[in-house]
């Protein structure tokens, strides 16, 4: 039996790093969800077709391949902000559901974060953890992050942005950005890594012991 663990939040949490130190302690393998809908921007803004085609998007989506998928090239501020524009078309969703349905059954377990992994995509998962922090924080975050890669930010761009994205991810109107009923809520404002891991495993811990 595969284990699943969901892992759900808006951008900037922190649940990528998260999701990538559970996957290596529990040996699981690990999809960023986010990046099936950054390749599928990607591939449009490539090409120079339109964002708002949705026929075209499904098939961009269709060719995406998960394991592919390279967030250095793909994590360039553009292709997020088109990521979360084609990501509220329900025929994309649709497409890339599929495929990170299928990768969620490998075994022994997975971990896959995203959006709407505990609600839509896994909704079975055996642990949902839904991982937050203050715009505020998570604005800083970035900042520090592009700062400490020797480039220069502006904090009120990024607060605009993170709060835009969010407003997108949580208002659309299919597969809003939300916690499931079920999930654990985990809010790193005030966390270090090592402590938001800590927290987590307690919880995954907990759940499977559970399980078992
Ligand atoms: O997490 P990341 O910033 O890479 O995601 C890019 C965009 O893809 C998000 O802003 C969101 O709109 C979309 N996304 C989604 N569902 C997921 C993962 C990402 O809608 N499961």
């Amino acid at each position: 039996m595969t284990l699943t663990i969901a892992i759900d939040g808006p951008a900037a949490a922190g649940k990528g790093t998260l999701s990538r130190q559970i996957a290596e302690e529990y040996g699981f393998h690990h999809l960023d969800t986010g990046l099936t809908y950054r390749a599928t921007a990607k591939a449009l803004l490539d090409a120079g077709l339109p964002l708002d085609d949705e026929a075209v998007a499904e098939r961009m989506a269709l060719e995406v391949e998960l394991s592919g998928l390279d967030r250095s090239i793909l994590s360039a501020h553009a292709i997020g902000e088109a990521a979360s524009k084609i990501a509220v078309m329900p025929a994309v969703r649709r497409a890339l559901v599929e495929a990170q349905r299928a990768f969620s059954k490998k075994e022994p377990g997975t971990v896959l974060d995203g959006r709407d992994i505990g609600t839509v995509v896994c909704p079975d998962a055996a642990v949902k953890l839904y991982v937050t922090a203050s715009p505020e924080v998570r604005a800083k975050r970035r900042f520090d992050e592009i700062v400490g890669n020797g480039a220069v930010a502006d904090y009120a761009a990024i607060f605009d942005d993170v709060k835009k994205r969010d407003e997108r991810d949580m208002g659309r109107a299919d597969s809003p950005l939300r916690p499931a009923d079920d999930a654990h809520l985990l809010d790193t404002s005030e966390m270090s890594i090592e402590a938001a891991f800590q927290a987590a495993k307690s919880l995954i811990d907990a759940a499977l012991i559970k399980k078992i």
